[in-house]
């Protein structure tokens, strides 16, 4: 059978199926959450894997691991390896520590995930306010650090070495947030509406050396965090034929690995919404 045709082992099953076999990806903020899954998944597919948080005890805020390390154990079956790195993302030399860490202990980084991120103050917990007019500075700094900044240093930090390699592929996590106007949550979304640009610009600099650059945007998915920082509805918690729902981290973790794998090896500059349909409309 055409191994491009083979199909891919979910979660809980082993598959014979490994695509990314010799590569090394590192996934930021894959110590919990929707970046759990992405690294996973593509340690499924056979990627070694710096699993990466801000901390050991990051995996640990909303009760899904003990620790990073205690992650890193539970990922590394089969052939695959899987090292752990912490470090705050929007500080360059973590970030440039991060990185010669993960590619002495597993080799250079084929595939990078910008996943970590999300909708924190400075303080702590979502800005408030939080508008076009009423926010914090130190709010507003905060959420651009950990969203854009983070993207841009760790891109920065590994998409040289990939230009020189002539191939690999980087995938930034963005947020339906980014693509329509709101009167709430704007300095997230204009977090994350910078991210899908720079996939844009990122990947015209790279383009002529191989490298890919896409983005996604994911709707409300169901990471630990997603649920316990808001009241969710129960109707969207469902999992059944309706599109009408929250997504699964799993969901999220598939269309990261359709752009870290040769099937979308014609694919860049691009940006995936993956909400099930949610925002139909252009852009
Ligand atoms: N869950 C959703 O509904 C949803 C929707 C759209 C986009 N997203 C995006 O997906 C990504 C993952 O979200 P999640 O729901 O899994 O939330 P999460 O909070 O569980 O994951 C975010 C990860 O990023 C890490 N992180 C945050 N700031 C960091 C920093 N400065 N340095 C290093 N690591 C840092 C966190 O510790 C955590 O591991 C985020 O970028 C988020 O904005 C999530």
């Amino acid at each position: 059978m055409n191994e491009e045709l083979m199909p891919v082992a979910r979660s809980g099953s082993r598959s014979l199926y490994k695509p990314l076999a010799g590569q090394v990806a590192f996934v930021s903020g894959s110590g919990r959450g929707l970046g759990r899954s992405i690294g996973e998944v593509l340690m499924e597919l056979g990627a070694d894997l710096a699993i990466h948080d801000i901390s050991e005890d990051a995996p640990a805020q909303y009760g899904e691991f003990p620790s990073l390390t205690a992650v890193a154990d539970a990922m590394a079956t089969g052939d695959a390896r899987a090292v752990a790195v912490t470090g705050d993302i929007s500080s360059e030399n973590a970030v440039n520590e991060m990185v010669e860490r993960a590619e002495r202990k597993l080799g250079p980084i084929s595939i990078l995930v910008n996943c970590a991120g999300g909708d924190i103050g400075a303080k702590g917990g979502k800005p408030d306010p939080n508008t076009a007019v009423n926010f914090l500075l130190d709010d507003l700094q905060a959420v651009v650090n950990r969203n854009l900044i983070g993207t841009m240093l760790l891109s920065r930090a590994v998409a040289p070495g990939m230009a020189e390699r002539q191939s690999g592929s980087i995938i930034n996590i963005a947020s339906i947030a980014a693509h329509y106007g709101a009167s709430n949550e704007v300095a997230y979304a204009c977090a994350k509406a910078a991210i899908v640009h720079y996939t844009r610009c990122l990947a015209s600099e790279v383009r002529t050396a191989g490298v890919r650059v896409n983005a996604i945007s994911p709707g409300p998915a169901k990471s630990a965090r997603f649920l316990a920082t808001r009241a969710v509805d129960p109707l969207m918690m469902e999992e059944g034929p309706s599109l009408n729902r929250y997504a699964t981290a799993s969901e999220i973790a598939d269309v990261v690995s359709f752009l870290a794998t040769e099937q979308s090896r014609f694919v860049s500059g691009q940006i995936i919404r993956v909400d099930g349909g949610a925002g139909l409309y252009a852009a």
